[in-house]
């Protein structure tokens, strides 16, 4: 070092380049200095030709020099203020988000503050500085607090800068929830492809996410600039306030939309990297910032081959069993054609359920309506009063909610109004909504999860004047080609061969991210086939599982048709190649079989698709190394095999398959030919409530609400992706708008009659399908891509992926006053507490108890 009279002397090579918009993609490495130099990075992509100049708090500039690639190098001068500002002026760079060049106007700047004792210590220990939007925040912000309060030491201010940063733009931002290395950094080189630790990695990670978040905000890239200049003013008082930052009229939460684009950026390159698409210092940065990068390896290549290796296999097996129909129940009100219907219900448990598969069968006991093997149907017209008698002969506390249904609250079946054990409940209301694939199933405080997949869950197919016309001037296939699936994975104790299998439940850890099964049902059977005749076939699918997502395609790519969604038809049938459903999701679907000749067979199969980023993580990762340590009995073998093989490349375990694993779900077999009488409808008739678009039709400024998902406890990432340090998994909690369940807490006030529009954000690693009780919504966009195609349908329930925001609307009916439940459908993360009250009118009585 050269030093005189106590002053150093001072080299900056600083690199600027990737800070200034978005992350810093490309960029060299710093060249090697000499041991008195200081290096540094500008990150906002890396700046090229912008001037960099170094100053002190007065002001005075120093020494100017030009960025090349992000980085730079200051001649040496002598330090002699105890700090300074380190500006970066005007240049050019790449814009992560848009992948646009964008000119720095040249009254914008990217600075960091240092003080003296910093740079000496970076210049002895060879470190770069760092320049990013964050340190241009945090210099801005020491600024105005200086003047703020003058008495304030700069060392004060600069320490309290940092911390309203890391609370309000880190912690509250990471989709990832609390890694120690996910903290405010001056320093390093983050133009470098190879980030040198998981705080480096996670620096740039967040650069880059400026980058998404200006881009996401409608804002254009040059933008981020004022962007960073209005948060910097915002956070002068330590805390976000709400404010317009894109000047379209309404408020925004920048720590949320921050989180939202962090979020977004995550699942981007957990996609890039399942398709091959990352470079090496990408994934060693995903891997820094705790990735099970490596499980990878195999691509999506990899996963379609396998998938369709085990597919063929089941084209050519003459063991498939046969699908089995699910009963239906009659009505018993001695009057079938009254606009009247009672049925009755009882719910009990031990109900030998014989489960065939291609490899034999063996028996489960599961949990059942009317003793009957399968889940039941009821069927019944728009208009007909319904009286539905439930017997809990459970031995703990349930209900029947009827999912999708838009009736009073006190029927509604909500945690609110349990039914205990031996008791019985009459559920009354009158069907007053357009014909549509609902269902029913449990909803008991906390203990929803466990008794759907013990078995309790039944289809409500309700029929109205216009399905009804159209079955009968056959614009729609019925009777015998009108077949419900029903879709649900579970996980069976003991192997194939043994005579009894019971279910297991929540027995992984891992299960408490929403209980995936290795084994899947279609109306109870493992891959069962069903005859067809060269027709037209309408299939009412039902994901009934209690947290996988499906994507649902014919094993040969055929396309088909969509025809009706959770909550009706569709206005015009949607032709698709797959079909992707979230849990508790339905369509229906009409597939053409005119194409096949006798003897031809096709496989409806789920297609390997990008798990979200929670599937990547070292806690997910499906080889065992990754669970907490020694917990190994859940996954031990228990009859690998059974459609799983398609598993290995996606990750699978025995046990369990990761969401997005290629799955063999049932076979068709055409078997003959036979004259088509349907032609399928093209357009609904006139008066078909879905014709209409709720946006469209006179609202005058409807309340618009926000919702954002968010998961937390993750705190296992530290230590380089790896969850084994002692059951962090434990901690996880799953909230919406940071708010757990409470049982005695309404969250949400809505008029009777309101025509209301929520806006759903998923600020968390996993995909999340939204659900709210006693309304059917439409969708108006995703991530302000106005809907179309199957997104046109009435949805109750929809899938919000991490970075998504789903905006639906959707009308509060007169006839659904009192509490009800928004939730996610995972059932193990309602059941954690991802659930909340809304009431809609005024009525005082009813409510949570
Ligand atoms: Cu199927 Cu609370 O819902
Ligand atoms: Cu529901
Ligand atoms: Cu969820």
């Amino acid at each position: 070092m050269n030093q005189k009279h106590g002053y150093k002397m001072l080299a900056l090579s600083l690199v600027a380049g990737a800070l200034l918009a978005g992350c810093g993609s490309g960029g060299d490495t710093i060249e090697s200095t000499s041991p008195s130099t200081l290096g540094g990075s500008v990150i906002k992509g890396p700046v090229n030709d912008a001037n960099l100049t170094l100053r002190d708090m007065n002001g005075t500039a120093l020494v100017s020099v030009l960025t090349s690639n992000g980085k730079f190098t200051l001649p040496q001068i002598t330090l002699q203020s105890p700090y300074y500002i380190l500006e970066s002026m005007g240049g050019t760079y790449l814009d992560e988000a848009t992948e646009t060049n964008v000119t720095i106007p040249q009254n914008q700047s990217l600075k960091t503050l240092l003080s003296k004792d910093e740079i000496e210590q970076m210049i002895s220990t060879d470190t770069p500085a760092a320049i990013t939007p964050e340190t241009t925040i945090y210099a801005g912000l020491v600024e105005a607090l200086l003047t703020q309060n003058p008495n304030k030491s700069i060392s004060e201010a600069m320490a309290e800068a940092e911390t309203i940063i890391d609370k309000t733009l880190i912690e509250e931002t990471s989709p990832l929830s609390a890694v120690p290395g996910d903290k405010f950094l001056k320093q390093g080189d983050l133009t470098s492809p190879f980030p040198k630790d998981q705080t480096e990695a996670f620096a740039r990670n967040r650069a880059i996410s400026f980058s998404y978040m200006t881009r996401d905000m409608g804002l254009s890239p040059e933008e981020v600039f004022t962007l960073i200049e209005k948060i910097t003013e915002n956070l002068k008082d330590g805390q976000w306030d709400n404010e317009d930052l894109n000047n379209d009229g309404v408020d925004d939460n920048a720590t949320e939309a921050f989180g939202l684009a962090r979020t977004k950026l995550f699942q981007d390159t957990t996609t890039k990297l399942q398709n091959g698409e990352l470079s090496e210092g990408q994934r060693e940065e995903l891997r820094l910032m705790g990735f099970d990068v490596d499980r990878f390896n195999n691509n999506m290549a990899d996963a379609q081959a396998a998938l369709q290796a085990e597919v063929s296999q089941y084209l050519s097996s003459d063991t498939l069993p046969t699908l089995r129909r699910l009963p239906e129940l009659t009505d018993e009100d001695g009057n079938l054609t009254d606009a009247a219907a009672t049925y009755t219900l009882t719910a009990q448990k031990d109900v030998n359920v014989t489960i065939e598969t291609p490899e034999g069968s063996w028996i489960t006991p599961m949990w059942r309506y009317n003793n009957q093997a399968l889940p039941v149907i009821i069927r019944t017209n728009r208009g007909n009063a319904m009286t539905l008698n439930f017997q809990n002969n459970l031995d703990a506390n349930s209900t029947i909610h009827w999912h999708g249904f838009k009736i009073p609250a006190d029927m509604d079946g909500g945690p609110d109004t349990p039914v205990e054990a031996g008791n019985s409940k009459s559920y009354t209301f009158t069907m007053d909504q357009p014909a549509a694939p609902l269902w029913f199933h449990p909803h008991p405080d906390m203990q929803t999860g466990k008794q759907v997949y013990m078995g309790l869950a039944g289809v409500f197919l309700l029929e109205d004047a216009i399905s009804t016309q159209l079955e009968n001037s056959n614009a729609l296939p019925s009777g015998d080609k009108d077949v419900v699936l029903l879709v649900q994975d579970r996980r069976f104790d003991g192997n194939t061969t043994d005579q009894v299998r019971n279910l297991k439940y929540m027995d992984m850890e891992m299960d408490m991210d929403g209980m995936l099964g290795d084994t899947v049902l279609v109306n109870g059977s493992v891959v069962p086939k069903l005859a067809v005749s060269n027709t037209m076939y309408r299939f009412r699918l039902y994901n009934v599982s209690n947290a996988r997502t499906y994507k649902f395609a014919l094993n040969d790519g055929s396309p088909f048709k969509v025809i009706a969604t959770d909550g009706g038809l569709l206005d015009t049938p949607t032709e698709v190649t797959s079909i992707t459903l979230g849990a508790a999701e339905r369509v229906e679907i009409v597939i053409d079989f005119a194409n096949y000749a006798p003897g031809d067979k096709v496989m409806l199969v789920s297609q390997p698709f990008n798990g979200d980023m929670m599937s990547m993580m070292g806690g997910m990762n499906n080889s065992g190394s990754g669970m907490s340590g020694g917990n190994a009995s859940g996954m031990n073998n228990n009859g690998s095999g059974m459609n799983g093989s398609s598993g290995t490349s996606m990750g699978n375990m025995d046990g369990m398959q990761a969401n997005g694993t290629g799955l063999s779900i049932m076979r068709f077999d055409i078997n003959s030919t036979e004259t088509e009488t349907v032609t399928l409808y093209s357009s609904l008739p006139s008066g078909a409530a879905i014709k209409n678009r709720l946006s469209t039709i006179d609202v005058t400024n409807p309340t618009e609400r926000q919702f954002v998902m968010s998961m937390g406890g993750m705190g296992g990432m530290s230590n380089g992706g790896n969850m084994n340090q002692g059951g962090t998994m434990n901690q996880m909690t799953f909230v919406i708008n940071g708010k757990s369940f409470a049982p005695d807490r309404v969250d949400e006030f809505i008029q009777a009659n309101a025509t209301e529009i929520w806006s759903i954000k998923n600020m968390s690693p996993m995909a999340h399908p939204f659900h709210a009780h006693a309304i059917q919504y439409q969708i108006l966009s995703r991530n302000g891509i106005p809907a179309s195609g199957t997104d046109l349908g009435w949805k109750d329930t929809f899938l919000v992926q991490p970075g998504e925001t789903v905006k639906v609307i959707g009308k509060f009916e007169a006839v659904n006053q009192g509490d009800y439940m928004y939730h996610c459908h995972i059932l193990e993360h309602e059941d954690a507490g991802m659930m909340g009250y809304f009431r809609v009118g005024d009525t005082g009585q009813l409510g949570p108890q």
